[in-house]
């Protein structure tokens, strides 16, 4: 696990967005996971933390330093039971905030379907989605944000650290967390979702999460630093042989190994000669 602190948000951007295209299979076929080329398959959160990063993405797609035309993007996550087209619903959230600015064709877009209304639609419709990543060949890197109580994905304390995509109830504090979307009334927020389960996120090659401010300072520092458990599900980062934590000073101030992930994170440039 790599932790980047840098001073502001907009840094967290920028480094994330280099820790994505670095985990993308180039057309070349020079990136770290391209023994077998193939079409890029990008994971895709939702919610604030990666818009930053998203729109460096799209500064990127602007440049031509990123295509996307022939990738693949699978959302994280999607609430039961919005309304099709309802703005706040994660396949509306993405299609405006990835599919446009980073020329990602729409019918490339995959998002687990919320719209299923007995238990038993929603599980086949996860169960459909899990065969969907695994026939696109996997996820090469996947987007992350964290919730304030430690959730990955809307995978709430107490979820299996080896789950798949299925139904989860939200948690009060998620609810109330993500109200602010919803224009501040949380029985407006759904009381489910269909969410990627952490062995679902654990099976792609490279994580990027991403967090800023105070309010994700206890949630990051039980990631990184606290037992692997399924109190803080954000902890299962520690189980990926490939993950990158980025963070804004903020995020970070709870981090009691920090000298160390600097240090790491100047890489080899200030050892002593041997
Ligand atoms: C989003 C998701 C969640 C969010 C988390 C943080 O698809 O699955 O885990 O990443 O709730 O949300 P923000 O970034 O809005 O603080």
């Amino acid at each position: 696990m790599e932790v980047i602190v840098l001073p502001t948000s907009a840094d967290v951007a920028r480094r994330a967005a280099d820790v994505v295209l670095a985990g993308l299979p180039a057309a070349s076929g020079t990136g770290p996971h391209d023994a077998e080329r193939h079409d890029p398959v990008l994971g895709l959160a939702t919610g604030s933390s990666p818009l930053g990063l998203y729109a460096e993405l799209a500064r990127a797609v602007e440049a031509g330093r990123l295509d996307l035309t022939r990738a693949r993007g699978f959302a994280l996550d999607e609430y039961v039971g919005l309304p099709a087209g309802h703005p706040e619903s994660y396949r509306e959230v993405l299609l405006r905030e990835v599919c446009r600015p980073l020329r990602l064709a729409p019918d490339r877009l995959f998002v687990p379907d919320g719209s299923g209304t007995t238990e038993r639609e929603l599980a086949s419709a996860a169960v459909e989605y899990e065969r969907g990543i695994a026939a696109a060949g996997g996820v090469d890197v996947q987007i992350l944000g964290i919730g304030a109580n430690g959730h990955l994905g809307f995978n709430e304390p107490g979820s299996s650290l080896a789950s798949r995509t299925r139904v989860k109830r939200l948690s009060d504090r998620t609810r109330r967390d993500n109200a602010r979307f919803f224009g501040g009334d949380v029985d407006a927020v759904p009381t489910h979702c269909v969410t990627q389960g952490l062995g679902t996120v654990l099976d792609a090659r490279r994580l990027v999460l991403v967090a800023s401010g105070q309010g994700k300072a206890a949630a990051v520092a039980a990631a990184v630093e606290g037992p692997l458990s399924a109190s803080c599900p954000g902890s299962v980062i520690q189980w990926h042989a490939e993950a990158f934590v980025v963070l804004d000073e903020a995020a970070a101030a709870r981090l009691r190994n920090r000298d160390y992930y600097d240090a790491s994170a100047a890489g080899l440039s200030e050892s002593p000669t041997p």
